[in-house]
C-alpha cells in the first residue's frame, strides 16, 4: 500500500504544504509573505495572521498538484519547532484537526532533522544519489549554524554550533546596514558575483572547536564602514558590490574552516550541506572546490530544497511513519528543539 505523508511547515514566514508518496515528492506548495519586506525583518504577529490566511488554500494546492484528496493521505506531519511560537501553533493545530478529521497518525517534525533530510527527498523511484551514513551536514539558516554528524534518517549529533548569530542572520544584518532590503542573504549572493571579495578586509573569530561566532563580523563589518564614511560619506553607494563581495567571502571562508577541521577530525568524506543559505552560490562553488581538492563527496540540495519548505518535513514524517514514532493530540510546539 501507498504511504502518502502530507506535510506542513510553518515555523517562520513561510507557509508551505507538500505531499510525499512512499519518500517521492508529488508536491511542494509555498506562500511567502511578503507583508515582512517593509519592516526589514519577519514581525512574528504578522506571520501568524499570515499563516491562518495561507494554511487552507497551500493543503489544498499541495493536495491538488498530488492528485490527491484528503483521504488519500495515510498520515500527516507538522513542523513542531523550533521557530516562532505563534506560526508554529497555526500548523500543530491545522495538522491535529486534519489527522482527527480523518482518523489517521499525527507525527511531529523538528524542522532541523527537516533541513537536513531534504537531501532523502526523491524526485522520482529511481533517484539514488543521497548521502551515505555517517555524513557530515554543514547547517546553514537564517537561526542555525550547525556542523551535525548524521549517523542515520533520525539519529544526528551536534558536534559545532553559533554562538552568537547564525550565517543567514549575519548576511540579513550586514546587508541591512548596506540598505539592502530583507532577506538580505540573496540579495547579497546577486551583488558579490560583481565586486571583489578581497577588496575589503573583514575580521574573523577565533574560537576553539567545530563552534562558529558572527557577531565580531557583523560589527567589523560596521565600524569598517563608518570609518571610511568618514572620508567618502557615499563610501557604501560607491562600494555595494565589493562590500557584498568581501562579506560572502568572509563568511564563507568562516564556514568552510571549520568543516574542514570536522572532516579532518573526525575522518568522515561525505559532506552535505542544508538550510537556506546553503542556496548561496559563493559556499556552493566553494564546496564543490573543497570536495575535488579534498576528496570528499560533497552533496548540494536543489534550491526548491535549501529555503523552508514542507517537503522536507514531509520526508522526515515518512522515516518517523515507517518506525511507527507518532504524536498524541495534546502536543505542543517548542520555539526551541534540538536536533538531538
Ligand atoms: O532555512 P531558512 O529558509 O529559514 C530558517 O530556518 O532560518 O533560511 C533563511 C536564511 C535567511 O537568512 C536568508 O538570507 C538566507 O537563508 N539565504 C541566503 C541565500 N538565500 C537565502 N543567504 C545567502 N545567500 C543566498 N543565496
Ligand atoms: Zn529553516
Amino acid at each position: 500500500m501507498d504511504v502518502n505523508i502530507l506535510g506542513i511547515e510553518s515555523s517562520c514566514d513561510d507557509t508551505s504544504a507538500a505531499v510525499i508518496s512512499n519518500g517521492v515528492i508529488k508536491s511542494n506548495e509555498i506562500a511567502n509573505q511578503a507583508v515582512h519586506e517593509a519592516f526589514g525583518g519577519v514581525v512574528p504577529e504578522l506571520a501568524s495572521r499570515a499563516h491562518q490566511q495561507n494554511i487552507i488554500p497551500v493543503v489544498d494546492s499541495a493536495l491538488k498538484k498530488a492528485g490527491m484528496t484528503a483521504e488519500d493521505i495515510t498520515a500527516i506531519c507538522f513542523t513542531r519547532g523550533p521557530g516562532l511560537l505563534g506560526s508554529l501553533l497555526v500548523g500543530s493545530s491545522f495538522a491535529k484537526g486534519f489527522s482527527l478529521a480523518q482518523n489517521i497518525p499525527l507525527i511531529d517534525v523538528n524542522h532541523l532533522q527537516g533541513h537536513v533530510l531534504a537531501h532523502f527527498i526523491k524526485e522520482n523511484e529511481k533517484d539514488t544519489d543521497q548521502p551515505k551514513f555517517p555524513f557530515l551536514c554543514l547547517l546553514v539558516s537564517g537561526g542555525h549554524s550547525q556542523i551535525i554528524i548524521v549517523k542515520s534518517h533520525l539519529e544526528m549529533e551536534v558536534i559545532g554550533t553559533t554562538i552568537d548569530d547564525a550565517a543567514g542572520e549575519a548576511f540579513d544584518k550586514c546587508a541591512k546596514v548596506i540598505d539592502l532590503p530583507y532577506p538580505g542573504g540573496p540579495v547579497v549572493d546577486r551583488l558579490a558575483k560583481l565586486g571583489d571579495p578581497l577588496s575589503i578586509k573583514l575580521s574573523k573569530p577565533k574560537i576553539e572547536g567545530y563552534n562558529y561566532s558572527f557577531s565580531g563580523l557583523k560589527t567589523s563589518f560596521l565600524y569598517t564602514i563608518r570609518d571610511r564614511m568618514k572620508e567618502d560619506p557615499d563610501f557604501i553607494k560607491k562600494n555595494t558590490e565589493n562590500l557584498c563581495a568581501s562579506l560572502q567571502h568572509t563568511i564563507i571562508e568562516i564556514l568552510m574552516d571549520k568543516l574542514n577541521k570536522a572532516v579532518k577530525d573526525t575522518g568522515i568524506k561525505e559532506v552535505a550541506v542544508a538550510g537556506g543559505v546553503s542556496a548561496n552560490s559563493g559556499l556552493r562553488n566553494a564546496l564543490i572546490r573543497y570536495g575535488e581538492t579534498a576528496n570528499v563527496k560533497i552533496h548540494i540540495p536543489k534550491f526548491e530544497f535549501t529555503t523552508d519548505n514542507a517537503a522536507m518535513i514531509a520526508i522526515v514524517g515518512y522515516y518517523k511513519y515507517k518506525k511507527g514514532l507518532f504524536a498524541s493530540q495534546d502536543i505542543t510546539p517548542l520555539a526551541r528543539f534540538s536536533i538531538d
